[in-house]
């Protein structure tokens, strides 16, 4: 008995601690890092009817207070930690370097969704880029907010479309990596609303696959290329082959 007990308690906890939090249409999504990607995808969650809260290191400064007053009425500045409290849904976009820091001051995450925009790159020796670490930015977020649902998205868009989707000739996919379904589906009926082609990639060990796409991305530009831009696509392919698969 003591063990079905224990049994019923676990699986209470675990839908308890798995579940995300069932997003409204309009959600409260907090939004740390005020620089180019947060301060191009504020104003768009706030275009779709989301309440945005800026978490930053400087809410009050004059800088932060154009963004707030630009992406509308409903939209505040706090410190990051306040921000992150405040809302189910958190935007990470932060450079890279201070990601760990930044998510162990954000206090309890615990059911709450992450879309991660973060990108662990370094110069290589031959000028190109690389990736910095051993696996992902996006499982080593997950780790440092194990209670959390990471949705690695975003992190190969370049801000100046992701301010505009239109800015480009023809569709761009956000693709999307994380370990729970009920999470990627609410981040992918935000990242579509936006005017994205969005696919699901897989579990959270994908994104170090997103994040290399970056590094393919900015090619052209490590090499001194800079009029030569690409965005991605994953044009559909709706056609089933006829031939049988092999036998595994
Ligand atoms: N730019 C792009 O096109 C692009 C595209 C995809 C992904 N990304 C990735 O998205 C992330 C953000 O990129 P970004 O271009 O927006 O960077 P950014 O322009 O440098 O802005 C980052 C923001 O993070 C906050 N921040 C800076 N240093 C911090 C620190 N030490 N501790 C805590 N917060 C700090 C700052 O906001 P406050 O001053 O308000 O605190 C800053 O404005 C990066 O990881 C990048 O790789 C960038």
């Amino acid at each position: 008995m003591k063990k079905l007990t224990a049994v019923l308690l676990l699986t209470v906890a675990t839908v308890t601690t798995f579940s995300p939090v069932l997003a409204a249409v309009s959600d409260t999504i907090a939004v740390i890092g005020t620089g180019r990607v947060g301060g191009a995808l504020g104003p768009r969650f706030a275009e779709l009817g989301h309440t945005v809260v800026y978490g930053s290191r400087t809410p009050e400064a004059d800088r932060v207070q154009r963004l707030v007053a630009r992406t509308g009425t409903d939209a505040s500045a706090a410190s990051q930690f306040e921000a992150a409290q405040q809302a189910d849904l958190i935007m990470l976009a932060v450079p890279w370097d201070a990601t760990e820091e930044v998510i162990k001051n954000l206090g309890n995450l615990d059911g709450k969704i992450i879309m991660d925009a973060t990108n662990a790159l370094d110069m290589a020796d031959d000028g190109m880029l690389e990736v910095s670490v051993d696996t992902s930015a996006g499982e080593l977020i997950q780790s440092w907010a194990p209670g959390a649902f990471v949705v690695k998205t975003f992190n190969n868009v370049n801000d100046t479309i992701m301010a505009d989707p239109a800015g480009i000739d023809g569709p761009v996919t956000v693709p999307l990596a994380g370990n729970n379904l009920e999470a990627k589906k609410r981040v992918q009926e935000i990242v579509t609303a936006m005017g994205f082609h969005s696919v699901n990639a897989g579990p959270i060990r994908m994104a170090r696959v997103l994040e290399g796409m970056v590094v393919l991305k900015l090619a052209p530009m490590f090499e001194g290329r800079h009029d030569e831009r690409w965005e991605y696509y994953f044009r559909p392919h709706p056609q089933t082959s006829d031939v049988e698969p092999p036998a595994r």
